[in-house]
């Protein structure tokens, strides 16, 4: 394992709160993982930024009465206030509009024309007379040229995945008119040059998956288009060519640049040599399916234009959408659930809980169901983890003055309960590092209803022989739990830790202690309650009744 890592996940629009559907595909598995390689001794540092530029942004503070800036500004605080009530834990959460972003957009566009990877073309571009603008990208909805969606906008089709590159039957989306071609000069970025090496990127790079890599591939085999980088709006990074002017960046030519420009801003800031970490470092981009194209395509072949002065991905985790209710996430039929509503109402762990057990490593689509949540939360989370922690100190804390007793000689089935101990830090480990963490969750539970059986079947309270022995690997297992539970619910795994009367942060504990057996006769408890509260039907019952209605 590289002993040092970079971890990002797709940056959040500035425009518009975070909703269930962005953490549960990019910013919780990544928060995970971040928090799992730490555990490992991994100098990880997981950065994010708020996606400031482009025209919907720009469309949408217009309509607000208020400058692209304001808005931006706004939506960049709301976003990690949101994050951070999630324990989404950033180490840098920054912005495109930095004027660090905006200063490396510009120097990698400057060496990229100088390689030779950047023409003019005249081309024509739609104008709405009405508005007297040009209309790139959301400005413009009409027909995808490939799968024939109707509504789609003319960057990105959201049924198929792809970049038209036409749109059919297109309408200004500010006023509905038909627009007019209009002639004007752009950048394009050769792309098409680009085919052999991303082909060979995607080949030699084993860590991504592999039906996305084929479908990536796929594209590549159809022909890739040279792809356009300016618009004709006021608010992106300016295009550092003298005399352009009101010329800027497609959004998507700068967002992804700030993942590398705000890494490299906090490590600089920090003490340490930013690009030379980025270049020892593992590289992760959390991404959703819907970001494929700019991720597997885009992505790579800037930095290849740019002679791999900055590495590489070498994974790029991508995950499917998130469905509510089985229906498609809206806010505007508000069928939707704000994150922060959420967590009005249910402790984070709740949901980290819930969405981490839903989410498979794949692009299949999740779906967020309120009962299923319900059940979930009330018979694993409580029933079985809880129980457990509960049942395991609560005893120790009534029957054994909250003193850990010295274990009598181990019979076959506490032996397999130590086992269980001793394997499960490395069990857990190949799945985490195989970001099936849905599969790690799932065997932490499994370890966890293992030790409520053994618990069940030794009857501690009848004092019996063994009893020594069970309450001793019972706590011992609790403790292990507290440490393997601690990527996917920090604040449960910090109670229990106070529970178990261990002193500091559970954070700090190192991964393979997970397996270690460290709670000694003499070790005395700390306070013991409940970790979790039941989820009650009436409160599912009013969430339910909001989803759909007028808000
Ligand atoms: O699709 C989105 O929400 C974009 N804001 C993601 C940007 S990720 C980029 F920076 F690479
Ligand atoms: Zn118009």
């Amino acid at each position: 394992m590289n002993s040092k890592a970079i971890i990002t996940s797709a940056l959040p629009y500035a425009n518009g709160e975070i909703h269930l559907g962005h953490v549960a595909s990019t910013y919780l598995p990544a928060d995970v993982t971040t928090r799992f390689l730490r555990q490992k001794g991994v100098e990880v540092y997981y950065i994010c930024a708020s996606d400031d530029f482009g025209t919907p942004i720009l469309i949408q503070s217009e309509k607000e009465g208020k400058t692209p800036e304001e808005y931006v500004e706004y939506w960049n605080k709301r976003d990690f206030e949101d994050f951070t009530a999630f324990n989404i834990k950033f180490d840098f959460f920054y912005k495109t509009s930095s004027l660090e972003n905006i200063q490396f957009v510009q120097d990698v566009f400057k060496k990229l024309e100088h390689a030779g990877h950047i023409y003019e073309n005249e081309i024509i571009q739609l104008y709405c007379n009405t508005d007297k603008k040009f209309l790139p990208d959301r400005y413009v909805i009409g027909t995808c040229p490939y799968c024939k969606a109707n509504d789609q906008y003319s960057d990105l089709c959201e049924k198929c995945g792809r970049v038209p590159e036409e749109i059919e039957n297109p309408h200004c989306s500010i006023c509905g008119q038909i627009p007019v071609k209009e002639k004007t000069k752009h950048y394009f970025f050769r792309l098409k040059n680009f085919s052999a090496k991303l082909t060979k990127y995607l080949e030699s790079n084993q860590n991504l998956q592999k039906d996305v890599k084929k479908y990536v591939q796929n594209w590549i085999k159809e022909g890739l288009t040279d792809w356009d980088i300016t618009r004709d709006i006021s608010w992106g990074v300016p295009v550092p060519v003298d005399g352009e002017k009101e010329k800027v960046f497609y959004g998507w030519f700068d967002n992804h640049l700030a993942y590398i420009s705000s890494t490299i801003k906090f490590l600089n800031d920090n003490g340490k040599d930013g690009k030379k970490f980025w270049n020892e470092a593992d590289i992760y981009h959390f991404i959703g399916k819907d970001i494929v194209y700019h991720h597997f395509l885009f992505l790579p072949a800037m930095r290849l234009g740019i002679d791999e002065e900055y590495k590489l991905p070498d994974y790029i985790p991508t995950r499917g959408h998130l469905t509510l209710e089985s229906k498609k996430i809206s806010k505007s039929r508000n069928w939707y659930i704000g994150l922060k509503d959420f967590l009005k109402i249910f402790p984070s762990d709740y949901l980290r809980f819930y969405l981490v057990s839903i989410n498979p490593y794949s692009q299949d689509d999740l779906n967020f169901n309120w009962d299923e949540f319900a059940t979930k939360i009330n018979s694993e989370l409580i029933g079985n983890l809880g129980n457990l922690v509960n049942r395991v100190l609560g005893f120790t804390v009534k029957s054994f003055n909250s003193i850990v007793p010295d274990p009598e000689k181990f019979d076959d089935m506490d032996k397999e309960s130590e086992k269980m101990i001793h394997e499960l830090a490395s069990q857990l480990s190949v799945l985490m590092e195989e970001n099936h963490l849905d599969r790690a969750l799932k065997k932490i539970f499994q370890f966890s209803a293992h030790f409520n059986q053994y618990f069940q079947h030794k009857e501690p309270w009848k004092n019996g022989a063994g009893t020594n022995s069970c309450i001793f690997l019972a706590v011992n297992a609790v403790r292990s739990l507290a440490i393997a539970i601690y990527p996917f619910l920090p604040e449960s795994s910090q109670k229990i830790w106070v529970q178990l009367g261990l002193d500091g942060d559970v954070s700090t504990e190192m991964f393979d202690e997970i397996s270690s057996i460290t709670l000694k006769q003499g070790h005395k408890l700390g306070q013991v309650s409940p970790l979790f509260e039941k989820v009650e039907e009436s409160v599912i019952e009013e969430q339910k009744s909001k989803l759909g209605g007028t808000s």
